[in-house]
């Protein structure tokens, strides 16, 4: 079995352990693993396969011998390190959103497009933004049946989306602390709170994570046309993000085709209870890599419309599982794809 040595930078973070401990948890075939963090952690210990690895610098030297490079790390740092690590690497993914809106770059869920691995020639690849995975995995074999005219998306973000910063605020506002000023991440306090502002707000009243989700969309997607009106809303939840998410197609569609297609879709759990009484939760899908579906009905103010409630870990499938899958896609190869190659 080929063996590959693999960075992963901003392996300190919250997206960066959770990459480590899927490599791990999934069996990677890790040669080498070169954990790289800011100044402040260099030198640290951490454990890898039962070995003690110690974390490195940002610098060249850390991508010289390595064949796999994850980024988890904030846009700016990507920017600049992403397409350095490239000139060495074969492949790199990134988990901010530096490149994915860059043509020539793909931008993969691996149950969508994992041929755009190979077919685009970048060795770059974007992990898409957490919100925009959750609502496409179920989304897109029913857009493969039914076709997709409009989405409407209510978000409920839970705070580790935010980083170490969004977890270390809530904590200390729930523990009635004081937040230092350089752990604020939300500029309003969270704990008891629910703030309809995700990212940059801007100037047009839009967020940068709502553009996220309908520019992403139509990028994995590969249609223009599809319109999508987002409300993103950070709440008062340590992990795992919920949606609620209104889809009108085009087609007509009956509700245990709906069903069966869900049931059948990779990487999906439906969890609508008897007779569509259940629905997935936050607590309960912390930790799963699956993306829960419930509380699917008929949306009866437009013609062939449907509602859901959908839950996923963001730290999991949400970032680290789906940029782990990128890489064991990668491994398999363009034949695993029919991707034919020159
Ligand atoms: N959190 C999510 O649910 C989620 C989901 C999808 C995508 N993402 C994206 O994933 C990326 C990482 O997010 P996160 O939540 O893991 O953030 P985080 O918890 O704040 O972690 C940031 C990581 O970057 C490292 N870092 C900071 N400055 C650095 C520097 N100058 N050189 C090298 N490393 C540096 C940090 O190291 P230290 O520990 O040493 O400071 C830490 O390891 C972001 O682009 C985010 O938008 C996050």
């Amino acid at each position: 079995m080929t063996l590959y040595n693999v960075v992963v930078v901003g392996a300190t973070g919250l997206v960066g352990r959770k990459i480590r401990d899927i490599l791990e948890e999934r069996n990677f075939p890790v040669d080498r693993l070169v954990p790289v963090a800011s100044r402040k952690s260099v030198g640290l210990d951490i454990l890898f396969k039962g070995l003690h690895v110690k974390v490195a610098p940002l610098d060249e030297n850390a991508f010289v011998h390595a064949d796999i490079a994850f980024f988890a790390t904030k846009n700016d740092i990507s920017r600049e390190w992403v397409p350095r690590a490239a000139q060495h690497c074969r492949i790199v993914i990134d988990n901010s959103s530096a490149f994915r809106q860059e043509r020539g770059i793909p931008l993969v869920i691996p149950e969508i497009n994992p041929r755009t691995i190979f077919t685009s020639r970048s060795r770059i690849v974007a992990n898409p933004n957490c919100s925009t995975i959750q609502m496409l995995l179920p989304l897109k074999p029913l857009d493969d049946a039914y076709r997709i005219r409009r989405i409407v998306v209510a978000t409920y973000q839970a705070v580790s989306g935010a980083g170490q910063r969004g977890v270390l605020q809530l904590e200390h506002e729930t523990a009635g602390k004081s937040v230092p000023e350089h752990n604020r991440v939300f500029r309003h306090p969270i704990a008891g709170n629910v703030l309809p502002e995700v990212g940059v707000l801007y100037s047009d009243g839009f967020s940068s994570e709502e553009y996220k989700m309908v520019d992403e969309t139509r990028k994995i997607l590969g249609r223009c046309s599809i319109k999508v009106a987002p409300t993103c809303v950070r709440v008062p939840v340590m992990n795992v993000h919920s949606e609620a998410v209104t889809v009108e197609f085009e087609r007509p569609f009956d509700m245990r085709t709906v069903q069966r297609i869900l049931q059948e879709a990779p990487g999906v759990v439906l969890a609508n209870g008897e007779n569509g009484s259940g629905y997935p939760h936050a607590l309960e899908v912390d930790g799963r890599d699956e993306v829960f579906v419930g509380r699917l009905r008929r949306d009866e103010s437009v013609s062939n419309g449907l509602s859901m409630w959908i839950v996923m870990d963001n730290l999991r499938k949400g970032a680290a599982t789906n940029a782990v899958q990128i890489a064991e896609a990668w491994v398999k190869g363009p034949s695993a794809f029919k991707v034919e190659t020159p």
